[in-house]
């Protein structure tokens, strides 16, 4: 069985008295894009927090390419992070520089404080970069400002900088929520893409269930901070958006809801030809 490249096993947290996370389990293999979805409030981002290693949970482990993220701090914490691609909402780039430059901020940490002053990156560098903008197919716009591009395009010139950043994980954070759905749609293939191709670990948190079925490998279903629901699209009940956002109370915990609905879900570790299309 390959390492799972993110996963949080039991992870309780709390905001003061407000509880974010009421232990949840969830992991995602390398090459694999699971969706992560739910209403607002449920802990999605909080999921995110805990796999960059910016929030602690209370209670139960998370790990990042096989590393206790929960528990480095200072420089191990620093070269974990390093190698954990973001991609957020909005805020992603600099707008006043061009779409290669966007990509080239990926390459900083390793480039020689004055060849970022003299922006003389190493050829090598560039090449990536090209490369990174070839594969979200963005080529044509290498030298267009950022902020002239679509709100589509922009989240590609993001996923492009995560390939150049050569991460093994992509956590990415409500990424189409302010899109289009023709250019969600793009960037959705765009990731399932470079998780296929390159055997990325794909988070991605989503609200549309119909999206999420769509483009991911698996879809985690989160409300009331826990997961509702973990299984692959076709396995999914037509009760898969009742369950995130209908009136009814959430349900306990997956296994629960499986048994309740004899929705044909199961829990993160379910046997791998569940997992395989
Ligand atoms: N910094 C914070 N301080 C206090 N409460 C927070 C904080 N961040 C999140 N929460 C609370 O934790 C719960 C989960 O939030 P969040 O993880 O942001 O959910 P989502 O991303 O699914 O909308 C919510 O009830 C939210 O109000
Ligand atoms: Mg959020």
């Amino acid at each position: 069985m390959s390492m799972t490249a993110l996963r949080l096993e039991s992870v309780v947290r709390h905001y003061g008295a407000v509880p974010a996370l009421r232990g949840v389990s969830l992991s995602v293999a390398p090459g694999e894009f699971v969706a992560l979805l739910g209403p607002s409030g449920a802990g999605k981002s909080t999921v995110f927090r805990c796999l960059t290693g910016l929030t602690i949970p209370d209670a139960g482990t998370v790990s990042v390419l096989g590393e206790r993220i929960d528990r480095l701090r200072g420089r191990e914490l620093r070269a974990l992070r390093a190698s954990i691609g973001l991609v957020f909402q909005q805020h992603n780039l600099i707008g006043r520089l061009s779409a290669i430059d966007n990509v080239l901020t990926a390459r900083l940490a390793a480039t020689p404080l004055w060849r970022v002053l003299a922006r003389r990156f190493r050829d090598a560098d560039r090449q990536l970069a090209l490369a990174s903008l070839h594969r979200v197919g963005l080529l044509e716009k290498t030298y267009q400002r950022a902020d002239s591009l679509s709100g589509g395009q922009q989240q590609r010139v993001a996923i492009a900088r995560v390939l150049a950043q050569q991460s093994r994980v992509l956590l990415a954070d409500e990424p189409v929520a302010s899109l289009d759905p023709e250019s969600a749609r793009q960037v959705l293939r765009t990731l399932r893409g470079i998780a296929r191709d390159q055997g990325i670990a794909v988070l991605c948190s989503l609200h549309q269930v119909d999206l999420a079925r769509e483009f991911a490998d698996r879809l985690v279903g989160m409300r009331e901070g826990r997961v509702v629901f973990d299984a692959v699209p076709g396995l999914l009940g037509a009760d898969a958006e009742q369950a995130l956002y209908g009136d009814a109370p959430a349900p306990q915990a997956a296994g629960a809801a499986a048994r309740a609905d004899h929705a044909p879900c199961h829990l993160a570790g379910a046997p791998e030809t569940l997992l395989s299309d």
